[in-house]
């Protein structure tokens, strides 16, 4: 049975905030120093970025219980190495101080006096290093244990995560839906997480919810987390994987058992067939969209996200920008404003084609 999250954290959770935009600002910088994004990216990317928006990704607000037992580590190990620094910035603002040229005794020579090695300095800076490092690494092993299950939880939710440069494929079994870049579950309940990759090392990570767990081609890995609290938490993809893996992120809607089966009944209905976007329809089944792209009964390519319910989702481009019909014309005229670097090229189609497809992809609700 998965652990209670422990008190503590709700306890520390009022006082997080600072530190939480810390945590998010060398995340952000993070993410920005590994991109090769346009600097000219529309406003609208910027608007997902808002921490308003949605809760700060930081490890100190875990609401799942391995991201609890992943901020206690943290808090031993920040302890443990502030200690350290205290005490060897100490030794040397002293040694500064204490030595400094106008105190030093002096030779005849004019040299200082020369001072060669000290057998119980020596043994002290070998030893408790030594023994530090072992207490961490058995507290390390002793986590990693705990929160690394070998077979799903009793009762979880299973869902298949592929890593594709640069969006997620989310595929749940059980249910028979398959959807993309936004992952919706229950609060409360488990859920188990079997990750693949479809071309390079990816790492899935909602600080949140979990620690990262890599998706390897040809490899399964496995991790899961169960929600306490309702809500959006966002994450990173963790493993560098080319140049759009700044903008390869993660969401995660964690909603009421009745949100969540509202979801599932909408994500197995079959797609929208409004006749007024008849029009769209073929001209995305007559050019190259229906050979990426799979729509229930419509097309059925593979290599890009499922568009059965697209708009059911918040945003657009694996989180680049909210999804809306601004964006969304944006991306069918030309993916690479807003994407620079994706899969998707133009198909430079002309107004009448565009208005037609993103009419007929904003019916696929
Ligand atoms: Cu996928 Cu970085």
């Amino acid at each position: 049975m998965p652990q209670a999250i422990p008190r503590s954290s709700a306890v520390r959770r009022s006082s997080s905030s600072s530190r939480a935009s810390l945590a998010f600002a060398a995340l952000s910088l993070l993410a920005a120093a590994t991109s090769l994004a346009a600097p000219d990216a529309p406003a609208a990317a910027a608007e997902i970025c808002d921490p308003s928006a949605v809760p700060i990704p930081s490890i100190f607000d875990p609401v799942s219980p391995p991201a609890a037992e992943i901020e206690t580590l943290s808090w031993l190990l920040l302890g443990i190495c502030g200690a350290i620094f205290v005490v060897v910035q100490g030794a040397l603002v002293h040694a500064i101080w204490k030595y400094r040229a106008s105190r030093a005794p002096q030779t005849s020579s004019g040299e200082p006096v020369q001072v060669y090695g000290s057998n119980p300095v020596e043994l002290a800076w070998t030893v408790i290093p030594v023994v530090i490092v072992f207490v961490l690494t058995l507290t390390s092993v002793r986590l990693i244990r705990e929160i690394e299950l070998t077979s799903p939880p009793e009762g979880s939710l299973k869902v298949v995560v592929i890593g594709h440069q640069w969006w997620w494929e989310y595929r749940y079994p059980d249910q028979g839906i398959v959807t993309a870049n936004e992952l919706v579950v229950p609060v409360n309940q488990p859920v188990w997480l079997e990750l693949h990759s479809a071309d390079v090392i990816h790492s899935w990570w909602v600080p949140q919810l979990a620690g990262k767990t890599d998706c390897i081609p040809g490899h399964r890995n496995a991790t899961w987390f169960e929600a306490r609290k309702t809500g959006v938490y966002v994450g990173q993809c963790a493993e560098y994987c080319g140049n759009q893996h700044a903008n390869m992120l993660l969401r995660v809607e964690v909603r009421d058992q009745a949100g969540f089966d509202a979801w599932v009944a909408n994500q197995q209905s079959s797609p929208v067939d409004d006749p007024a976007v008849r029009a769209g329809r073929e001209v995305f089944l007559a050019l190259a969209c229906q050979s990426c792209h799979d729509v229930a009964g419509v097309s059925d390519g593979a290599f890009g996200p499922n568009l059965t319910h697209l708009m059911s989702r918040a945003t657009i481009g694996s989180g680049v920008a909210p999804l809306n019909l601004d964006t969304l014309r944006s991306w069918v005229n030309d993916p690479q404003v807003l994407k620079p670097g994706c899969n998707m090229p133009s198909l430079k189609l002309d107004d009448a084609q565009l208005d037609a497809v993103v009419a007929y992809l904003a019916s696929l609700r």
